[in-house]
């Protein structure tokens, strides 16, 4: 947003308004939350440091948890396709198939 994390403003460097600015500006470090900034300022425990910064609403533990996993899974650049009912991936249905016609 304006005034923070946005393209004009890039406090301390940090533009948050992509996938490209956030691996190459927000110091995301795949695989590794822990050591990654864009995560360690959201979870900081001191309202002096932690992201967004007080007044603003601090993440909630679910959203959190969202970016944690993201970056705990590679911090790709990936999405969910509408239609992609994970609950209704099997492998004879959704895998054979492929292989079938591909292979
Ligand atoms: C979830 C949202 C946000 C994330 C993930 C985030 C992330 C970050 C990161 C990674 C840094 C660099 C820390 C460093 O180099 O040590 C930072 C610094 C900073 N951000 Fe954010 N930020 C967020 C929201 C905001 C918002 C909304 C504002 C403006 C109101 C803001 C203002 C600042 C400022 C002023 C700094 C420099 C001072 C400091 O490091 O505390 N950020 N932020």
């Amino acid at each position: 947003m304006s005034g923070c994390h946005d393209a004009v403003t890039a406090t301390v460097g940090v533009i948050l308004t992509s996938y490209q600015t956030i691996m190459n500006t927000g110091d995301v470090r795949p695989e590794n939350p822990g050591n990654s900034d864009l995560y360690k300022k959201i979870t900081d425990n001191d309202p002096e440091d932690w992201m967004p910064p007080p007044p603003r609403q601090a993440l909630s533990p679910a959203q959190t948890e969202t970016l944690r996993k993201w970056i705990a899974q590679g911090a790709r650049n990936n999405k969910c396709y509408s239609g992609c009912d994970t609950t209704q991936f099997t492998f004879n249905t959704t895998i054979l198939p492929i292989i079938n016609d591909n292979c």
